[in-house]
């Protein structure tokens, strides 16, 4: 089961409420671009990459909404959506690209020098229309019915595709994963933090596949405990050992020569390396590195931000201050009645910190400024 999908039939994008994880399996629908974003704001989903599915069927759902009669109208409708779920969540850059890329695909820019801000569907049969490739294309005299599928099918075409990259990372990573290993696992990378398989979990997915012998120390993620509640949950699924640590725990672990490798995902990488993803991972790197124990972090490159040279660029979310204090014991709550919290809900970890960053294109190394390039550009 995809954790986003459309339903044709119905016009809408379905998506696993995460939220409800592991004591209730729901599949919640929206039939509104407005409600996707407030679902992406909500957490039903998270996680960069199935984000980034959520928002490209976001805009399908838009396209259907609107009752544009022209392809300009279409258009701004479109952008509109567009504005609107980009705020949604602030820190994985999926969600922009994703946006982007539908956006794009749909009603091309204009090669350099045929006059900027000019679409596709204003110059009728003229230059600048793209018409090659796979798929439909807003290309001449495409009308908007034409357009609104359009949309959709690129929207299906980056969920489509999201599964076969995380499956090809997954095996570049498998390949870093020894017989033996017991590995520290931060946050959720698993299937439901992707349209499915997942990025670091999926690492150890493919391993365990392969027959190799892991154990998994899965941090528990404070505040929203996506260890503790979804990947722990996935491991269960796939029939993966593993343990919940407390977050704090991880160090004693790394320090006491329990721990061969720590994997993580990220929501956003930096030109440089730089890692932006989960509260924690840095101090988790911090302590792999004091222990000298491998840092792997795992990207589809739609994660690599090369627009941002360094990791101090990327915004990074702060959340309501109730996820933090709503913390209850033996039924009572934990925190005095006033006491204030914050809640950023991601780090960097600084790229000298990272060992290697795996990608569907390969397994990167420092210097992370002149190769991460290379791999994001690749086709292979
Ligand atoms: O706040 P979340 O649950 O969306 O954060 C998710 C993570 O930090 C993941 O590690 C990250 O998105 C990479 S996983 C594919």
């Amino acid at each position: 089961m995809r954790t986003v999908k459309w339903n044709d039939e119905k016009t809408l994008v379905e998506m696993i409420d995460q939220r409800l994880l592991p004591s209730e399996f729901k599949i919640a629908e929206f039939d509104t671009y407005q409600k996707v974003a407030q679902a992406i704001t909500d957490m039903v989903v998270r996680g960069a990459p199935a984000i980034g599915g959520a928002a490209g069927f976001g805009l399908a759902a838009a396209a259907f909404q609107s009752s544009a009669s022209t392809p300009e109208e279409l258009r701004r409708d479109l952008e509109e959506a567009a504005a609107v779920l980009r705020k949604a969540r602030p820190t994985a850059v999926n969600l922009a690209w994703a946006l982007d890329r539908v956006l794009n695909e749909v009603f091309p820019p204009l090669p350099l020098g045929e006059g900027p801000g000019v679409r596709a569907e204003e110059l009728g049969e003229g230059p600048g229309v793209r018409a090659e490739g796979p798929g439909v294309r807003a290309g001449a005299g495409m009308g908007t019915d034409d357009l609104r599928q359009a949309v959709l099918t690129e929207a299906q075409r980056i969920a489509d595709e999201d599964v076969e990259i995380n499956k090809r990372m997954a095996r570049h990573g498998a390949e870093l994963i020894d017989d033996g290993d017991t590995i520290i696992h931060h946050c959720n990378t698993g299937a439901l933090a992707t349209v499915d398989w997942g990025t670091a979990l999926g690492v150890i997915r493919t391993a365990h596949e392969q027959g190799k012998d892991i154990h998994v120390l899965v941090d528990e993620t404070r505040p929203r405990l996506q260890g503790a509640r979804l990947t722990a949950w996935e491991l269960e699924q796939y029939g993966i050992p593993y343990d919940i640590i407390s977050d704090n725990a991880a160090g004693y672990f790394l320090s006491t020569g329990q721990v061969q490798k720590v994997v993580f995902g990220a929501d956003r990488v930096a030109a440089n390396g730089d890692v932006a993803n989960k509260i924690g991972t840095y101090m988790l790197a911090l302590a792999a590195r004091d222990n000298g124990v491998p840092a792997y972090s795992v990207v589809p490159t739609s994660t690599v931000d090369l627009s941002l040279p360094a990791g101090e660029d990327i915004p990074i979310e702060e959340r309501e201050e109730a996820e933090v204090l709503a913390l209850t014991l033996k039924g009572k709550q934990v925190p005095p009645a006033n006491a204030s919290a914050r809640n950023p809900a991601f780090d960097i970890t600084p790229n000298r910190l990272v060992t290697a960053i795996v990608t569907e294109n390969g397994v990167v190394y420092p210097p992370f400024d002149e190769n991460l390039p290379k791999v994001v550009k690749s086709e292979t």
